[in-house]
């Protein structure tokens, strides 16, 4: 360290560079190393810095941050957040069009060279292109998992009654903010496609120039409720209060997001366009809406104890595999203070260990969402959902989902010999 502080007054930059390696290295080996804060105090209080116009000459982009920080840049680099939104390329290595233009359709009223932007490739794929100088979003979109053409209404969305005509769908009105980075909703410019470093850690010249812990936002830092607003920012299904932007406009990382945003919550016993009757994932990106609901939340879980940011080793983002129960064999086991307390997963599970019926992800976030068609996305409340969830009102369970050849009364049975205690 003091090697470091010497070298630090004749070459600030390397010295920091090398203090990254070296506080990495050291976190790995050994235990006595300056700790992060017990309690998650902000290193700078983002929240009280006023509002004010998005000043993109403070951002910097990812290539400049990778220069010292070259391992996350090139984990983030390999994750869906950094191919969300791309100039479309139909054929080679680096094609960026999943759907197929030559498949007809009644739905589809544009060409591949209409297209400016294509967005998303893992579920769906939407189309932006000018209208009368503006970007707008065309009606049609690509189920990746179906492999077909189908109209995209944008009639579950709150906005729909302002937008019906699709020509007034401004991606910079409705879209941009959640896809790309450093956007400017009145110069209708961004300082990088894709979500990239500063959406989640703020603008970076500052810190760049004299990198300090202080002048850069790390949600590690922050409280968990502001740690989690980085991310709610966008996965998190809602309205801003006074405008007609379908994002937070003026949110930046470390701020208090519900000044710029109000997240919908499922209303007891109703369906809505976001959640079933049980308040449990009826579509896409309501990941914060739902998490919020559950249990792990209230003992401090959050998103990243989950999910990495810089790695795109997993599905999903994943810090372990899921599919093979590792991510939550990190906290749960039969051992574990967080339970199951059965003695065994067999025990817990009434299917085989090595059964699809024993994958916690599939009982525990059944696949309950519309993406671009049904049982897409995961439910985030973590609840088992019962088959008696179904005969009341409809809600897709976490047994039929995989017994789709069953009747929900055919699981309740069991549920209710394998899970007595159980109140579901
Ligand atoms: C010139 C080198 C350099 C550049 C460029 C740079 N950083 Fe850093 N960064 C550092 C150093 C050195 C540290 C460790 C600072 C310390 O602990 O004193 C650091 C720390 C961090 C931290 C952790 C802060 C904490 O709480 O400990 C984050 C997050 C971060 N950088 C993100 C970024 C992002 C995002 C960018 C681009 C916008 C960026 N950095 C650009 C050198 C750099
Ligand atoms: C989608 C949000 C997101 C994006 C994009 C993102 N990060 Fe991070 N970053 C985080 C979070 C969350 C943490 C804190 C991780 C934790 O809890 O341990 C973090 C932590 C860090 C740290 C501190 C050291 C560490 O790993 O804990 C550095 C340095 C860093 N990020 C750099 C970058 C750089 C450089 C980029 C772009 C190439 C980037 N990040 C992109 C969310 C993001
Ligand atoms: C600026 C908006 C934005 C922020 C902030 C953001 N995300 Fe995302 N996230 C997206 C978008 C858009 C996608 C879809 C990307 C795609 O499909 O290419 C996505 C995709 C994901 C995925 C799925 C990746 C996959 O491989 O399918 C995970 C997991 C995720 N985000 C977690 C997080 C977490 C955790 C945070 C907070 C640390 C966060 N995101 C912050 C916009 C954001
Ligand atoms: C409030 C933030 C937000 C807004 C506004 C938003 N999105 Fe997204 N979008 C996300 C997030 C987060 C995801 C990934 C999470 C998920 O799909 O569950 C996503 C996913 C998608 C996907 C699927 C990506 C994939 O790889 O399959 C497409 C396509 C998409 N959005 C297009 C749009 C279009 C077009 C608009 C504007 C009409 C829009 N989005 C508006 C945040 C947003
Ligand atoms: C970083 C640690 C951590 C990880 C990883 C984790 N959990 Fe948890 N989980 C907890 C804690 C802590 C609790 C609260 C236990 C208690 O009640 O004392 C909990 C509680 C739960 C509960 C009980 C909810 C209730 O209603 O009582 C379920 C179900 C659950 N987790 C499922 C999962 C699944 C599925 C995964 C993997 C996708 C997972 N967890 C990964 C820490 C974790
Ligand atoms: C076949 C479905 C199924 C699978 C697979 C499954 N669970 Fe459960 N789990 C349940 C049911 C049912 C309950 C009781 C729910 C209730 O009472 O609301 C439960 C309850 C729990 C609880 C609450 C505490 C307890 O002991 O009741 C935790 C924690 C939990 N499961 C974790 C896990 C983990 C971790 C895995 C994977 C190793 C897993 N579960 C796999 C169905 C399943
Ligand atoms: C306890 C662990 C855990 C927590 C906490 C958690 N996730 Fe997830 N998440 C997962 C797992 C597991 C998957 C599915 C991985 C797979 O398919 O292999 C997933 C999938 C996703 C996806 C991809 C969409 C899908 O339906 O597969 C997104 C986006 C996402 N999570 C965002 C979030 C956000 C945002 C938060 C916080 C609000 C969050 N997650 C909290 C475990 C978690
Ligand atoms: C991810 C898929 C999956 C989920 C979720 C699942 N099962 Fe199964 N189940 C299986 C498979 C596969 C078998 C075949 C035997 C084995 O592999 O254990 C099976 C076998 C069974 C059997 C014995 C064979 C039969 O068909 O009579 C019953 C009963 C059963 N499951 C009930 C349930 C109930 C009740 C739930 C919800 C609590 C459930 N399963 C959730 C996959 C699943």
């Amino acid at each position: 360290m003091r090697k470091l502080k010497r070298l630090a007054a004749i070459h600030p930059m390397l010295a920091a560079c090398l203090l990254v390696v070296f506080l990495e290295i050291a976190w790995a080996v050994v235990d006595d190393v300056p700790a992060a804060p017990a309690s998650p105090v902000p290193a700078a209080s983002p929240a009280d810095i006023p509002v004010r116009a998005l000043d993109q000459s403070e951002y910097v982009g990812a290539k400049k941050c990778a220069e010292c920080h070259q391992s996350h840049q090139e984990g983030w680099a390999n994750t869906a957040h950094a191919r969300m939104i791309r100039v479309p390329v139909v054929d080679g290595p680096h094609a960026t069009v999943v759907a197929d233009f030559k498949q007809p359709s009644e739905h589809r009223h544009f060409e591949i060279k209409d297209v400016k932007w294509v967005v998303g490739s893992r579920w769906k794929q939407r189309f932006i292109g000018e209208v009368d100088g503006m970007e707008v979003v065309f009606p049609a979109q690509w189920s990746v998992r179906d492999k077909k053409w189908m109209p995209y209404t944008g009639k579950s969305d709150w906005w729909y009654e302002q937008h019906k005509d699709w020509k007034t769908r401004s991606n910079f009105q409705l879209c941009a903010g959640c896809h790309s980075t450093g956007v400017n909703d009145q110069t209708k410019t961004w300082t990088e496609l894709n979500i990239s470093c500063e959406s989640c850690h703020g603008p970076g010249k500052a810190h760049s120039a004299i990198p300090k812990p202080d002048n850069i936002v790390n949600p590690a830092r922050l409280t968990t409720e502001r740690s989690m607003d980085i991310c709610l920012s966008c996965h998190q299904a809602g309205k801003p209060p006074n405008t007609t932007y379908a994002w937070p406009v003026g949110y930046q990382p470390g701020m208090e997001l519900s000044k710029f945003w109000t997240g919908f919550k499922p209303e007891e016993g109703r369906q809505t366009a976001e959640f079933w009757h049980n308040g449990t994932a009826h579509k896409n990106r309501v990941q914060g809406n739902t998490f919020l609901q559950s249990v792990m939340l209230r003992h401090d879980i959050q998103c990243t104890n989950c999910h990495d940011m810089h790695s795109g080793t997993y599905t999903a983002m994943t810090i372990k595999p899921a599919a093979s129960n590792a991510l939550c064999y990190t906290c749960h086991g039969p051992k574990k203070d967080a339970g199951p307390a059965d003695a065994t997963l067999a025990d817990h599970t009434h299917h085989g260990e090595f059964s699809k019926g024993s994958s916690c992800i599939e009982c525990h976030m059944t696949k309950t969402g519309e993406n671009a068609v049904t049982n897409e996305a995961r439910n985030h409340t973590f609840d088992f959902i019962s088959p008696a969830s179904t005969i009341a009102n409809g809600d897709p369970n976490s047994c039929n989902t995989c017994h789709a050849d069953k009747t929900p009364e055919w699981a309740l049975d069991f549920v209710k010999k394998w899970w007595p205690k159980s109140e579901k």
